[in-house]
């Protein structure tokens, strides 16, 4: 879709959007078309229940003589509750509304009286975010049956403050493609997405943008010890593979290494059958898009360069397959990680943390982070916990908890926080090595965060279990038209944004 902003007055061909507040006031764009139209508008709206309540959208046909096609008076409720995410949601329902009705174009003529919440260039910029993210779309594999192909390819946003508008989008922009590239990895399947791929398509999108991308291959990773994540990998097909991406943004003369860099750490199994431990077919299902915190720290590293992010960051994506294979690691092996540490792998469908332990290991003692965020699908134990309304945080540090916490509010990726102990710690314990790979029934994604706490050597550290959040089966959220949902790419950037630019 095609985002552009104007500030001419009146309203070109297509559709035209304006809104209305709660009981069916104009605001002025709209009062401006209800004197062109000799009082359509008003008209209209007393046909309407309950006009101009938020989210409503009473669509016209324009008059004879309008060079418009139809108008859509769209519901703004109270201007002064109107926020961000409102004018969002806005723009998402408007492509919603017209995204296969035959219209082209649609022209957003949006305004506020003055003691509202937003300004006039922070709403149009925002309902432009939101109409992007609708317009998502993943029809790379509808060769021949190409119903319901969108019509609509463009939206314009007139706005009486341009320079502000086009400023706003400029960082608006670059998290919507962040959030498309999440998507699209994540809606890939494991066929053609395998580690191999994975890591070529995240150095081909970032290196254009100056990121410094670095693959690891199986006996680089051999050579560094790397264990836990290989038994994973060593029964595919498809080798493994770590790609480390490094985004150098923070202002130059500065004393070096005056800043340590931030670090985004990523669950990346292209395909998890659950290994010899093999999972039941209904478990199965989805579980291409196991790589959803891989695919969320390149969006991520893309949206900081994109929008040259003043702060240094790494992304470490750890990428394999989990297969059943003759060479398949057993229940009962033991490993040694990179560590050091030994961990007996008693159920081999418990392979996100045996990857993310090496990639973590990694991060801190090769770049001495001045934290570690790793997300991750991680269990199906979180889902039981917290549905598909919050992913579970998990931390050792509480200022950083915070800080996730606060960013996700502000962009609608909420965290719920979850506990961490020396009693959840003593479940993974194990007869034969330093630690066991799995719990007891009782507590999976706390067990499964003591593990990887394991490796975090005691540096500032958070994990994000985004099993339920990652890809959506049911009803779709406003924003997010997509199996995968590209969670967390809006989390981490506000993260960022809010505490570690300079
Ligand atoms: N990738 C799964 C977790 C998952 C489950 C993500 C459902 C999304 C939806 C993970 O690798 C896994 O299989 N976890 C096991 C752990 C268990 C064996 C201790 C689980 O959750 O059942
Ligand atoms: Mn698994
Ligand atoms: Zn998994």
């Amino acid at each position: 879709m095609k985002i552009a902003f104007g500030n001419v007055r009146g309203f070109g061909p297509g559709a035209s959007v304006v809104g209305i507040l709660e009981n069916g006031v104009l605001t002025p764009a709209a009062a401006a078309l209800d004197t062109l139209t000799q009082g359509l508008i008003n008209r209209a709206l007393k046909t309407s229940r309950a006009p101009g309540k938020a989210g409503q959208i009473l669509e016209i046909l324009a008059p004879v003589g309008a060079e418009a096609s139809r108008i859509l008076l769209v519901g703004i409720g109270k201007p002064e509750a109107f926020d961000s995410a409102a004018a969002e949601r806005l723009g998402a329902a408007v492509v919603a509304r017209l995204s296969t009705s035959g219209e082209r174009k649609v022209t957003f003529a949006l305004d506020l009286p003055k003691d509202a919440k937003l300004t006039n260039a922070e709403m149009s910029a925002h309902a432009a975010l939101g109409a992007m993210l609708r317009a998502y779309r993943f029809d790379l594999y509808r060769k021949v049956n190409k119903d319901e192909q969108p019509t609509l390819t463009e939206a314009q946003f007139q706005t009486a403050d341009l320079t502000g508008a086009r400023k706003l989008w400029i960082a608006l922009e670059a998290v919507a493609e962040g959030i498309y590239i999440a998507r699209d990895l994540t809606n890939e399947p494991a066929n053609v997405l395998y580690p191999d791929e994975f890591a070529k398509r995240t150095r081909t999108l970032l290196t254009k943008l100056g990121v410094k991308v670095e693959i690891l291959g199986v006996s680089e990773m051999t050579k560094l010890g790397m264990n836990t994540l290989l038994a994973v990998g060593q029964g595919s097909a498809h080798d493994s593979r770590l790609v480390v991406m490094r985004w150098n943004g923070a202002p130059k003369g500065k004393a070096k290494g005056a800043d340590a860099p931030l670090a985004f750490v990523g669950k990346g199994v292209c395909f998890d059958t659950g290994g010899l431990s093999l999972k039941p077919a209904a478990s199965m299902m989805g579980m291409k898009g196991d790589m959803a915190g891989a695919a969320a720290v390149v969006g991520v590293m893309h949206a900081l360069a994109r929008r040259k992010a003043r702060t240094d960051v790494i992304g470490i994506i750890g990428l394999v397959e989990n297969m059943p294979d003759g060479k398949a690691v057993r229940p009962n092996d033991i490993v040694t990680s990179m560590s050091g540490q030994t961990v007996e792998i008693l159920n081999t469908d418990a392979e996100g943390r045996l990857v993310l332990a090496d990639c973590l290991w990694y991060a801190q003692s090769k770049f001495k982070p001045k934290f570690m965020v790793n997300l991750a699908t991680l269990t199906g134990a979180i889902l039981v916990a917290l549905g598909t309304e919050h992913a579970g945080l998990f931390s050792n540090d509480d200022k950083l908890a915070e800080r996730l916490s606060k960013a996700g509010q502000v962009e609608g990726e909420t965290l719920w926080r979850m506990p961490l102990g020396e009693n959840y710690d003593k479940l993974i314990k194990s007869k034969f090595a330093d630690m066991k790979n799995i719990g007891g029934s009782n507590a999976g994604s706390v067990t499964a965060a003591q593990f990887l706490q394991r490796f975090v050597n005691k540096q500032p550290w958070a994990h994000l279990d985004i099993a339920g959040v990652a890809w959506q089966d049911g009803e779709q959220k406003p924003l997010i038209p997509s199996w995968g949902t590209g969670w967390g790419v809006r989390l981490l950037n506000r993260l960022v944004a809010d505490n570690y630019e300079a």
